[in-house]
């Protein structure tokens, strides 16, 4: 295992939900941490993922575009290991803005791969989706499973994963891809569905459900993410390998709706059913055996249980806005 402390790192995309979560353990590992992000404004309030941390020494972050080249050459002078997480994420966002996706998706992860080449970093590890899946027509779903994107977002991810997967047999790069499985927590995106329901139900309102909600989905904590994220750094022998990161378990949008019902105390309600969104697929579940196996990788946080922190922190969060 490589010992990650005193190492500089790189976080691109680092002021979103799951890389700041990664930044909190990267600088609690001991290692220097820079961040690139452009505070993209698909949602605002990301400045305060990373406020803990302004004045640490260890830490620096850097507001810019993964578009511009001669930048990330810049920030990655000294870098070691890059952790890709900078996208547009959003599959309905990206429905409506598919060239924006291309640009941040593809030619940015191209960009980040080009500088990393250029300044020799060690490891790249890229924050892959379960959405390149699509209709796979496998459950669960293995690495090996066909890929068949069924939106723009799902096909500017492969197509990024497929950039570093190239990148490394081309010329030896040494990059790890991650295919997270519906992430969820605390700081989490305000279109994701969990934060979306919890939301509207905490500031009474109905929740809102795309399609009938039968449709699955392998919900994976935000923190079970981040410690894939760090073993895939530390891991040895493993450059140009994929593995799927999802908790193993799936859930109806329906039976989600009975936990976060449950859990905040609230009388249930009919929810709004709106017409389900293209690009949308029935089922995700990952086999996560993979992972298990070669990361030595084990999710922990059940989906009750990390609702009730994601509740708790969601709550937190408005009475401070309300205080503002
Ligand atoms: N959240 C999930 O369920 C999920 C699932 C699968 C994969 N992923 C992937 O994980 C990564 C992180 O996702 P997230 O949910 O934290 O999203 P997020 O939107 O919270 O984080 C992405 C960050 O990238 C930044 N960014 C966007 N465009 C940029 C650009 N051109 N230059 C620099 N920074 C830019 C944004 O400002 C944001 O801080 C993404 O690569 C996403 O595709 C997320």
């Amino acid at each position: 295992m490589v010992n990650l402390a005193g190492k500089k790192v790189l976080v691109t995309g680092g002021a979103g939900f799951i890389g700041s979560h990664l930044v909190d353990s990267l600088i609690e590992k001991g290692c220097e941490v820079v961040v690139l992000d452009n505070f993209d404004d698909f949602y605002s309030g990301k400045e305060r993922n990373l406020a803990r941390h302004i004045g640490n020494e260890r830490f620096r972050l850097v507001r810019g575009d993964i578009l511009n080249y001669e930048l990330l050459l810049h920030v990655m002078k000294g870098v070691e290991v890059v952790f890709h997480e900078a996208a547009q994420a959003g599959i309905r966002y990206c429905n409506l803005n598919p060239v924006k996706a291309h640009r941040v998706n593809v030619e940015g992860t191209l960009n980040v791969l080009l500088a990393c080449k250029e300044r020799g970093v060690k490891r790249i590890v890229y924050a892959s989706s379960s959405s390149i899946f699509g209709k796979t027509g496998f459950i669960p779903i293995n690495e090996a499973c066909p890929t068949n994107p069924g939106s723009p977002y799902g096909a500017t991810k492969l197509a990024g994963e497929k950039y570093c997967l190239s990148f490394h047999e081309a010329y030896g790069i040494d990059v790890v891809c991650l295919r997270y499985f519906s992430v969820y927590g605390p700081r989490g995106r305000p279109d994701q569905v969990i934060y979306s329901m919890a939301y509207r139900m905490l500031t009474g309102n109905r929740p809102i459900v795309y399609g009938s909600g039968e449709q699955r989905r392998d919900f994976t904590y935000v923190s079970d993410i981040v410690e894939a994220t760090l073993l895939a750094a530390e891991t040895e022998g493993i450059a140009g390998e994929v593995f799927n990161i999802g908790f193993g378990k799936d859930f109806s949008i329906n039976e989600l709706l009975k936990i976060l019902f449950n859990t905040m105390s609230i009388d249930e309600v009919e929810p709004e059913y709106l017409e389900s969104y293209r690009g949308d697929f029935e089922r995700t579940l990952a086999d996560n055996s993979k992972a298990q196996r070669i990361l030595g990788w084990r999710p922990r946080v059940s989906l009750e249980e990390g609702v009730r922190r994601f509740v708790e922190w969601l709550g937190d969060t408005l009475k401070c806005e309300e205080r503002v």
